[in-house]
């Protein structure tokens, strides 16, 4: 043990007697440090997302104090450090566009300073996968505390769930369903305490997908924000990082093929979002794990959605958590052979003896892979001439008549002409048709927003239809819902054959066959693709810049072209 402290990297920084050792020291003890906690003991940092602009991880300054008493009291040094955090519903044009930063904000600050281990603090959609590709990138021992999901929303009597229901009840605003004032008297009811969405949104399923890859203490991402266990779970998360420090127990042992293999089967069991495709693919690449989204397809065709939770059922992530949370799920998915159960995950124990005793209290919220909630995949990966690199549906959120389907395309060269055109009651569209909008990819908005399951013409909306099949080249909020195919390859800025679709082209979408077909004779498409102009956005200066021109495409993770693969922990060269 004492070897092994001494070798932590940490050493190099204050297990030195010269003018360096001295300055590194000496600083620090204006906190009041006394000279033995530089003993060679694990340096731990706390990687701390929370922003007041970022409401969604508020909360994480209270939960770094309890991963600080875990560590404290397995005898490690805790520093917590901030980083940018990214809030999804205030930031523009698209927190996805800040992703990648906050990943290099976090790999950078952790290379830079004597640390030897981190708990990454996440909650917000995105910012769970920045900490984990940051994190990846260095290669340190890791371990995340995901902040929780709100309490559940309570409106006049009934459970509302963020997003699910501001998408429902808006459409109803608009089709005369309910009142302007009842949509507004929703607002303060839906987010009444502290933490995430509690729909089986992005965040939540990213929560479940650090559990499903083996990268929280099993158990804990569903905990409320506000529920005490999340504290005690922060606690323990501080104990147990001192632990893997001292074991050498790195990220990269961890997030293996098997690790990505079972999260993918945990994302399908759950329905969860769309974005956790990308998110994954980005991550498996920090640390080369090969992954495609073919592998999405395939790993998910055989395991239906179990676990009845907004938007795919009616439940939240409360429910979730009273019921039994994630690792009834996993046990399920365990005892029938669908993941690897002999995986070691950061609690230092194999998936399946974290979740050997898992029981499960509500049978109307986690259903069973015997008796599923619904058949219909989480997701699917579709083909064709539209989208020769791949694009996405979640059939599970669909109105499944529509998973197979022909339609007149009305196209939106752009989302603003979309806005502009989608409450027109000369609009040339009836509920057979195919929307399609350009213009939303990674390149193009830019930052892929997530705009997919843009709004029905209100003429539609008003003969009582709910839903029609629309097509982009951007993504879909996790909290969303409907017929919605997204993150269609190549986007149209770049030529992608998205670009080449008119007004009355015929579509086909056949989500059995994993097929999206546009009907419109080669020929005519490569007349099309001549007279084509691509029309990325384009800046003169500083990150917007960085990203448009490095940005991958939505089937590579829309990781920048330089971050992929790992840099590791060695020590920088010194400051003086
Ligand atoms: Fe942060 Fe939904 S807005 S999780």
């Amino acid at each position: 043990m004492a070897d092994r402290m001494n070798s932590n990297r940490s050493r190099e920084w204050f297990g030195r007697t010269d003018l360096l050792g001295f300055a590194y020291r000496s600083w620090l003890k204006n906190q009041g440090w006394p000279a033995d906690l530089f003993d060679g003991r694990p340096v731990i940092g706390i990687a701390n997302s929370a922003s007041d602009l970022s409401p969604c991880n508020a909360h994480l300054t209270d939960v770094a104090e309890s991963v600080k008493r875990g560590i404290w009291e397995a005898g490690g040094f805790p520093f917590v450090f901030p980083t940018m955090g990214i809030g999804e519903t205030l930031m523009r044009p698209t927190t996805m566009m800040f992703r990648n930063l906050m990943s290099m904000d976090l790999e950078e600050t952790l290379r830079a300073n004597p640390l030897d281990g981190v708990v990454l603090l996440t909650g917000c959609d995105k910012t769970t996968p920045a900490y984990l590709m940051g994190a990846a990138s260095v290669d340190l021992p890791s371990i995340v505390v995901h902040g929780g999901p709100m309490l559940n929303g309570k409106f006049r009597g009934r459970d509302i769930g963020s997003g699910t229901d501001v998408w429902r009840m808006s459409e109803d605003v608009r089709a005369g369903n309910i009142t302007l004032q009842d949509f507004m008297d929703a607002e303060q009811a839906m987010s009444r305490s502290p933490g995430h969405c509690m729909t089986m949104g992005t965040a939540s399923t990213m929560g479940n997908m650090v559990e499903g890859l083996g990268m929280c203490l099993p158990g804990t991402a569903a905990i409320p924000a506000v529920d005490s266990r999340k504290k005690v779970a922060a606690h323990l998360t501080g104990r147990r990082i001192v632990e893997m420090v001292k074991q050498d127990q790195r990220i990269s042992t961890v997030l293996t093929r098997e690790a990505f293999e079972n999260a993918i089967r945990v994302n399908a069991a759950i329905g969860g979002s769309t974005n956790a495709i990308i998110h994954l693919i980005a991550l498996a690449g920090r640390v080369g794990v090969p992954l495609d989204i073919d592998d999405w397809d395939r790993l998910s065709r055989e395991i239906p959605c179990i676990v009845n939770l907004q938007p795919n059922g009616e439940y939240l992530m409360e429910d979730f958590y009273y019921a039994g949370g994630l690792p009834v799920v996993m046990k399920d998915l365990v005892d029938s052979g669908q993941v690897h159960g002999q995986h070691v995950t950061v609690s230092g124990r194999s998936v399946a003896e974290n979740v050997a005793e898992a029981r499960n209290f509500n049978d109307q919220v986690i259903y069973s892979l015997a008796k599923p909630f619904k058949t219909e995949n989480g997701l699917a990966v579709l083909r064709g001439n539209l989208a020769p690199d791949g694009a996405v549906i979640k059939p599970s959120a669909a109105t499944p008549e529509l998973l197979q389907h022909r339609g007149r395309a009305v196209v939106f060269e752009t989302n603003e002409e979309l806005h502009e055109k989608i409450e027109d009651p000369d609009l040339d569209v009836d509920p057979d048709c195919i929307l399609v909008l350009k213009g939303a990819g990674p390149r193009g908005y830019p930052g892929m927003p997530e705009v997919g399951n843009f709004p029905l013409p209100k003429k539609i909306l008003e003969q009582g239809v709910t839903d029609m099949v629309r097509i982009s080249d951007s993504r879909m909020s996790g909290t969303a819902y409907g017929a919605v195919v997204l993150h269609v390859c190549p986007e149209s800025a770049i030529g992608g054959p998205l670009a080449l679709v008119q007004n009355g082209d015929m579509i086909e979408l056949d989500v059995a066959n994993r097929r999206l077909h546009l009907d419109v004779p080669d020929a005519e498409l490569a007349r099309r693709r001549e007279a084509f102009t691509p029309n990325p956005q384009v800046y003169e200066r500083g990150y917007a810049q960085l990203y448009v021109n490095h940005v991958m495409q939505a089937d590579k993770g829309c990781d920048f072209d330089f971050l992929v693969g790992a840099s590791g922990s060695a020590v920088p060269r010194p400051n003086h």
